[in-house]
């Protein structure tokens, strides 16, 4: 104790660095990228500085320049030109996200690791995630999964490394496990986005990927941001289902969530720093209210801290240059 016990001792000089406990690098990061069938050249969003949506043939320069950079992986979202009541063009081989995937692979092989979130909201008339009764306005479960299943597989035979489901249905992680092994897609591994709270920090991100939806929300899917608890049976259901990877989504507000749960169950984690999250940091950095840089360093490094192994992140380039 005091005065033989001084805790200021090792901040000084080099020993400070020697004694860091957690340190961020370029391999935490997956890079966001969407892509819009409906374009031919980046269009902006005022909401998310300096993230465009990108037209397909675009793809492969955008992952190039990422892969360039040292990051390891990107996660697709596609914006088709057709939108039904089953999102059907979710699954069509030569859809967006399939294309996207298929020029990627082409270009830069194994130089950079391609997942795909599979959900239908992006894809459907009504925005949500799932089949949905319209006349009793519910969004409705296992009629879901089977397309789930056929999305999945669509992306892992145009070339996906991996999966990500996102559309927070009972069951997903089974129903799409078993369809990519039915189709000779053993190998392909699933993350899941197994906790996912029902979320205003999504706000921009509806804009980038046009997925607001025509009624309700999404809360008798996603979860409760009160609950905890329910987030470890959440996890360990995907992670007994066959999830290889479990993600914890947003990740800023639920740092004590993606903690519980990499201690509990000591598995691969993901973090989603989300399009809130960023915009938040990029709105206070340009009304020089905060320091960008700094600010993005040190919320990053806390969902390190906080149990991540890998972060999905709109700052992965900027933080890739920063690190360099
Ligand atoms: C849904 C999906 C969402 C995000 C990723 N996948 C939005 C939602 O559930 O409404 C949000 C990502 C972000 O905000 O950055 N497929």
């Amino acid at each position: 104790m005091f005065p033989q016990v001084r805790m200021r001792r090792l901040r000084n000089g080099k020993i400070r660095e020697m004694v860091r406990e957690t340190s961020l690098s370029v391999n935490d990061l997956i890079y966001p990228m969407f892509i819009d069938e409906n374009i031919d050249s980046p269009m902006t969003m005022s909401s998310m500085p300096g993230v465009s949506r990108l037209p397909v043939e675009m793809a492969s320069d955008e992952a190039k320049e990422a892969a360039d950079l040292g990051i390891p992986a990107v996660i697709l979202f596609g914006i088709p030109s057709n939108k039904d009541e089953t999102g059907s063009n979710a699954w069509d081989e030569n859809g967006v996200v399939q294309r996207a995937v298929h020029e990627i692979k082409n270009e830069l092989g194994k130089d950079v690791y391609v997942i795909t979130d599979v959900c239908l909201c992006e894809y459907t008339s009504h925005g949500h995630c799932g089949v949905v009764d319209m006349e009793k306005e519910q969004i409705l479960n296992d009629p879901t999964l089977p397309l789930l299943g056929k999305t999945a597989v669509s992306h892992a035979l145009a070339g996906a490394d991996m999966v990500a489901p996102s559309g927070m249905m009972d069951g997903m992680i089974k129903s799409i496990r078993n369809a990519l092994d039915q189709n000779n897609c053993k190998d392909i591994p699933i993350m899941s986005y197994a906790v996912k709270y029902s979320s205003a920090f999504y706000g921009p991100f509806r804009e980038a990927a046009d997925s607001g939806y025509s009624f309700g929300d999404r809360s008798s899917y996603q979860m409760d941001p009160a609950n905890s608890d329910e987030a470890i049976r959440e996890a360990e259901l995907d992670i007994l289902e066959g999830a290889d990877v479990i993600m914890v989504k947003p990740a800023l507000s639920y740092l004590d969530i993606l903690h519980r749960i990499k201690t509990k169950f000591n598995i691969p984690t993901a973090a989603y720093n989300v399009s809130g999250e960023f915009a938040m940091i990029k709105a206070a950095g340009r009304m020089g209210w905060l320091d960008e840089k700094k600010i993005m360093y040190e919320v990053l490094l806390s969902i390190k801290r906080a149990g991540a192994d890998m972060i999905l992140t709109y700052f992965a380039k900027d933080l890739a240059r920063m690190l360099q």
